[in-house]
């Protein structure tokens, strides 16, 4: 049987071996302070859980792959309200089941397999996916390396121009996944020009979008104003709302890329069921439960952020996000994990996201706060008795 050749780039686990301790402790019902998976215990907010229920019908259809009309609707007010962008429901957005997918998706509708423009611009460290929708639609994926001096952000126009010649999709992704680090309007706007300048589609990842700290975090269609030519917002309702597991999200911008989408993706299957759609509406109509999760975790940073400070452990970027970055006492991520993991903390060596993540570990704020003073009392203690590298 013959086999996408792209299955066998995507390369194994980086952390196999990490990842299995981790895994055996957790089977074994090892008490972890677990900060590896970016998926909070926070319960989805009650009015949105009854939403869903209310909106479970007795005859089961097909959703479509444009939505509802009040999801669309309720997407465009949302952004109205928090990023003061007016967009058309009918053209400038479509529904998505979470963002990954549309995000692994982009590509089918925008790269040319045999054209002369493949590529796929990523920065690294950051979300895999970006790089393996460019291979699975037959394109390359280009990671171009983030670091400590730059604010882990790229800069478009520091780039060789053959690279930008060859790249049809630029992704951005602020806040960031993994170092927390945030974007200003004015780098977006940076960033534009030189997409528009290149004939690039700037596509921005903005799932953590909601979880800032000292200012709201900017969209890239705030950048765009009135001209939404190239560009593409993805947004979603995981981090904001805690609905990880409802898979809803929504693309929003350049209305000729809408329309490219909405004729793509009724042959993906990509739809949500209608019941999460009305569970959606739900929560992008409110931004209470919002402003209420967010001080939870603001609650959870401060008390990962006061401990590595007063243990004198550097940290970088985490302005924003639910995740705090920070560089491996001793240099080497993946050791300091395995250190931490005896003390049964779990964090993520940054090589997770990429070469240029080393050194690094992430910290995904999933515990109760209650958890993470636990947490950073066992690390203090073990830092105390000498157990971990400094
Ligand atoms: C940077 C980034 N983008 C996208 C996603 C996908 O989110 P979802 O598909 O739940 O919207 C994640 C999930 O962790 C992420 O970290």
């Amino acid at each position: 049987m013959t086999e996408n050749p792209a299955l066998r780039r995507l390369g194994g686990y980086p952390l196999a071996r990490l990842q299995e301790l981790a895994n055996r402790l957790r089977a074994e019902g090892v008490p972890l302070a677990d900060f590896a998976i970016g998926d909070p215990d926070e319960p989805t907010p009650e009015p949105i859980r009854r939403a869903l229920v209310d909106a479970v019908g007795p005859v089961s259809r097909y959703p479509t792959a444009v939505g509802q009309r009040a999801l669309r609707e309720a997407v465009a007010g949302w952004l109205a309200r928090r990023h003061g962008v007016e967009v058309d429901p009918e053209i400038h957005v479509l529904p998505s089941a979470g963002s990954k997918e549309a995000i692994f998706h982009l590509p089918l509708a925008v790269l040319d397999p045999h054209g002369p423009r493949r590529h796929v611009l990523w920065g690294e460290p950051g979300y895999p996916v970006y790089g393996r929708g460019a291979l699975f639609a037959g394109g390359e994926s280009d990671p171009v390396a983030l670091g400590v001096e730059s604010g882990w952000r790229p800069e478009l126009d520091a780039l060789p121009a053959d690279r930008l010649r060859r790249a049809c999709i630029a992704w951005v992704n602020y806040p960031h996944n993994p170092t927390g680090a945030t974007a200003d309007l004015d780098w977006y706007r940076r960033q534009l020009d030189v997409a528009r300048e290149h004939d690039l589609l700037l596509a921005s990842d903005e799932c953590y979008q909601e979880i800032w700290f000292d200012e709201p975090a900017p969209s890239v269609l705030e950048a765009a104003g009135d001209d939404l030519t190239g560009v593409l917002a993805f947004v979603s309702l995981s981090k904001r709302s805690g609905m990880t597991g409802y898979r809803s999200g929504a693309i929003v911008g350049d209305p000729e890329l809408i329309a490219r989408l909405r004729a793509l993706r009724p042959n993906v299957g990509t739809a949500s069921p209608d019941f999460v759609q009305a569970a959606a509406v739900a929560a992008w109509s409110d931004q209470g439960h919002v402003d209420e999760r967010r001080a939870i975790f603001a609650e959870k940073r401060r008390v990962v952020l006061d401990f590595l400070e007063t243990a004198g452990i550097e940290v970088s970027g985490s302005q924003a996000t639910f995740y705090v970055w920070f560089r491996a006492p001793g240099g080497d991520d993946a050791t300091y994990a395995e250190a931490l993991l005896d003390e049964r903390i779990v964090a993520t060596p940054g090589r997770a996201f990429g070469p240029a993540g080393q050194g690094w570990l992430r910290l995904a704020l999933v515990p109760t706060v209650e958890g993470c003073h636990d947490a950073v009392a066992r690390w203090g203690a073990a830092l105390q008795a000498g157990r971990l590298p400094t």
